[in-house]
């Protein structure tokens, strides 16, 4: 949707980089709620909840690092959460300064950090001191989407980063800075031990690399809902200061059983290679980033199993299914029926296809593979 009326003023100097083109209270629906400003929106993670919270009607407002996006893709997904009525902000994360100026003018009440990278995750400190100067925002999710980083324990390099997102926890936490977590477990993908997007790759056309015996259950969730959900979430008073878990009963899979669905959907049988415990703890050993972190984090799901091992029963665990019954996550058979028709069928020629509901989104591209 395209923008409602001119630039909001702002009171921030040109240098800030500030460059709204929309009215700040006037994201896609207008219908109001809280002020999102999303750090990371350009990435795997970050589209989908940028997507989700310009759709949601919120007013949202997208941190972007420096002028133009560096890769057409980028580029075109910034143009795309744009029309459809996010507000774009220059600036960096790493300038305290300019962070309260943002945080406190444009009236933020969410901020959702989806950075990943060399040094990102620790730059969510100088994050953490303006929201904690700035005293009025209601909420902080922090770049984790992933698994509960104070209960598992991934090998190297993984642990390094969960080291990371450790500290940025018990700063905020510190700070006593309104906080949810997310933990959103595996992504409705083909989960590829060296690829850090794997819902941007379609599942194995020639064969399975199972690791282990591939009978370790695993939760995927489609990005679409960790977007939604993170977005609902950030708004509702029973996350505050809660771990949000993503345990889809119904997306709970073995790798053996992944292949299974797969196979009967293209109408095919592929043939399987093991990727053993030690051939993914050498991969880690390599440290290689970011492809030792994703072996050493399959390791850890596929392997030891890190998703289920722990109860999410604690006085500050909360499961997305018990919170949003009413909202059923996509399940994986969904997920793959979409490879099925956006992708593969000029691969495996013309078969019968299932439609799967179709998708409220945003036409946002891949991200860039650099
Ligand atoms: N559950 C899963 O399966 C799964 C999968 C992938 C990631 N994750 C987790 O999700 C989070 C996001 O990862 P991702 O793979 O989506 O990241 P990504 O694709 O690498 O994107 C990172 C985003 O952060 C921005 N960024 C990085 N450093 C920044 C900084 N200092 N200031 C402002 N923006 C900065 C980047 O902006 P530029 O465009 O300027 O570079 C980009 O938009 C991470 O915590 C990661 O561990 C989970």
């Amino acid at each position: 949707m395209a923008c409602v009326s001119e630039a909001t003023p702002l009171s921030l100097p040109a240098s800030a980089g500030m460059k709204p083109r929309c009215r700040a209270d006037g994201a896609k629906s207008g219908n109001g709620g809280s002020r999102v400003l999303i750090i990371g929106a350009t990435g795997y993670i970050g589209r989908f909840v940028a997507e989700a919270s310009v759709m949601s009607g919120k007013p949202t407002f997208i941190l972007l690092r420096h002028g133009p996006a560096a890769c057409p893709a980028k580029a075109q997904t910034v143009r795309a959460l744009e029309d459809a009525g996010a507000t774009i902000v220059h600036g960096s994360m790493q300038d305290r300064e300019l962070m309260e100026r943002i945080l406190a003018e444009l009236k933020i009440d969410v901020v959702i950090s989806t950075v990943a990278g060399a040094g990102s995750i620790l730059d969510q400190l100088h994050l953490i001191d303006a929201i904690r100067a700035v005293g009025t925002v209601k909420r902080f999710v922090p770049s984790e989407f992933g698994h509960d980083i104070d209960k598992a324990e991934p090998v190297e390099p993984a642990l390094a980063m969960y080291k990371e997102k450790r500290m940025v926890r018990r700063a905020a936490e510190g700070l006593e800075i309104p906080c949810t977590y997310i933990c959103c477990n595996s992504i409705a993908a083909w989960p590829y031990h060296d690829n850090t997007h794997p819902s941007e790759v379609p599942p194995p056309l020639d064969r399975f690399l199972i690791y282990g015996d591939g009978n370790i259950k695993a939760y995927f969730v489609a990005g679409t809902d960790i977007g939604k959900m993170t977005v609902k979430a950030v708004d509702d008073e029973r996350t505050l200061n809660m771990t949000l878990h993503f345990r889809p009963v119904s997306n709970f899979l073995t790798l053996n059983e992944m292949a299974s669905l797969w196979e009967k959907k293209i109408k095919r049988t592929l043939s399987r290679a093991t990727m053993t415990e030690d051939d993914l703890l050498n991969l880690a050993k390599e440290n290689r980033i970011p492809e030792s972190i994703v072996a050493a984090l399959t390791h850890d799901i596929f392997i030891k199993g890190c998703q289920f091992g722990f109860s999410i029963d604690g006085p500050h665990d909360v499961e997305v299914g018990q919170l949003y019954p009413d909202e059923p996550l996509r399940s994986i058979s969904d997920c793959f029926d979409d490879y099925l028709q956006e992708i593969v069928p000029e691969i495996v020629g013309p078969m019968e296809i299932v439609a799967a509901e179709p998708q409220n989104s945003l036409s946002v591209p891949l991200t860039c593979i650099s």
